[in-house]
């Protein structure tokens, strides 16, 4: 058990559909405490960046084209296993895979669309924190 940070992004779906006070509300009532906010509309190259891991797959530019169609709200959320426990409130990557209750399960139905991203190790979460929040953005 430990005391962790972790990047989450209310991707530009779930901001444009009025679900932030939603998404950031679930977080909070379970218990998390929110370090960072930030609402930015992601550069290519930003995007390019974040998802770096997903370079030369089929759906790489696809990816980059809708996290970069709008504003997303970047928050830094802090807690017990924050890391875990915010994949496990945001469920399965496909919302047809994604339990009931869960973000995902709840508010979303397409794989494209899927309306929030949670950093998915430490290292990720390290990484995609330096992106989002630079020296100095967090509290
Ligand atoms: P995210 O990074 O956005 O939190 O999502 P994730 O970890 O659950 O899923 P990941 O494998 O990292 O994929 C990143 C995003 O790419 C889209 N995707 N499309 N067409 C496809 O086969 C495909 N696979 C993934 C999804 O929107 C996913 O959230
Ligand atoms: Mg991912």
């Amino acid at each position: 058990m430990a005391v962790e940070t972790t990047l989450v992004l209310v991707k530009p779906d779930g901001v444009r559909r009025g679900l932030c006070g939603e998404i950031v509300g679930r977080f909070e009532r379970r218990g998390y405490e929110l370090r960072g906010a930030r609402l930015l509309r992601i550069t290519k190259a930003l995007a390019r960046q974040h998802y770096a891991e997903h370079r030369g797959k089929p759906f790489f530019g696809e990816l980059v084209e809708f996290i970069t169609s709008g504003p997303v709200l970047a928050l830094a959320v802090r807690g017990e296993d924050a890391i875990g426990g915010v994949r496990g409130m945001m469920g399965a990557t496909h919302p047809r895979d994604a339990a009931p209750g869960t973000i995902r399960g709840d508010l979303a139905t397409l794989l494209g669309e899927n309306i929030v991203h949670g950093s998915d190790s430490k290292p990720s979460a390290r990484r995609e924190l330096r992106l989002f929040f630079p020296d100095g953005l967090l509290p």
